[in-house]
């Protein structure tokens, strides 16, 4: 055996400790249940906002979706040139920043090697045997999931301008082409602002990102400095106890805020807002 192959081997994956075999487990509870349900909810969301972001606008138009000074999440910031070409979604130059978030998350990749490559299924539940043939995230496409934390750095950019979107959408500062720009509060404007409060709890709770504030310290109390990155540290834990549940709230909310902006657009509903 060359060392070549026997690095590939050692990076095989082991055979665990769960029962051999897809499916095998002594588990007595309903545990299939969690894995089909996040597969629908995923693959609806997913599904909906690649094609509302990247697709719609170059099939059936308009090119990106804002109403009334309401951007959809999926377009913000807006990236618009002149003689821009019809089949390039503005939203294509900007989801691919959340979209590499998402898929790299380190909660989402349980989740989706879970529902989608039962990898394994669950926990303690056997897995198809043909797995300990991949090096999985040791080699190409997987080792991409290391990018994960530059995405992190990236997605700020996005998350600052939903935020700054939030002063259109309430008219704090309206935009030019608005129908009344008296101060105003709407269902859509609450949704936005629901929608980047849940997103901004998804990045916060990152685990990179508590890694990156608190990680590779010997002694927390050693300088001021330390001091105050574990303080930081224990915020950002209280947050990330609950990034699953961040990661599908905001996940839920992006999609409805893009529905509800793309129903405004089309007169299908009211824009139900209150104007002071
Ligand atoms: Fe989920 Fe970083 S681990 S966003």
């Amino acid at each position: 055996m060359t060392v070549q192959s026997a690095v590939l081997r050692a990076l095989r994956k082991p055979r665990g400790t769960a029962a051999q075999g897809f499916g095998q487990t002594s588990r007595r509870d309903s545990w299939a249940i969690y894995p089909v349900v996040q597969a629908i909810v995923f693959t609806v969301c997913a599904s909906y906002l690649t094609f509302s972001g990247v697709l719609w606008g170059p099939l059936f138009g308009p090119q990106y979706v804002q109403v009334d000074g309401y951007l959809s999440p999926l377009f913000s910031p807006l990236l618009v040139f002149p003689d821009m070409p019809t089949w390039l979604s503005p939203g294509l130059l900007i989801l691919w920043i959340p979209i590499g978030f998402r898929a790299t998350c380190y909660y989402y990749r349980k989740a989706y090697y879970r529902f989608y490559f039962a990898d394994p299924p669950g926990c303690a539940v056997g897995e198809p045997t043909v797995h300990r043939r991949f090096a999985l995230e040791n080699a190409l496409p997987f080792i991409l999931q290391n990018l994960h934390r530059y995405l992190l750095y990236l997605a700020f950019i996005p998350l600052t301008f939903l935020w700054l979107d939030i002063l259109p959408a309430f008219n704090i500062v309206p935009d030019a082409d608005v129908a009344d720009p008296r101060l105003r509060i709407s269902a859509i404007g609450l949704l936005f602002l629901l929608n980047v409060i849940l997103l901004t709890g998804y990045s916060l709770s990152c685990h990179s990102l508590r890694h990156l504030v608190g990680g590779r310290i010997d002694c927390f109390s050693c300088t001021r400095a330390r001091r105050v990155r574990y303080t930081l540290w224990q915020r950002l834990t209280d947050l990330n106890r609950n990034h699953m549940w961040w990661a599908w709230s905001s996940l839920v909310t992006v999609t409805l805020a893009d529905v509800y902006a793309r129903l405004l657009l089309a007169g299908v509903v009211p824009d139900l807002a209150i104007h002071f």
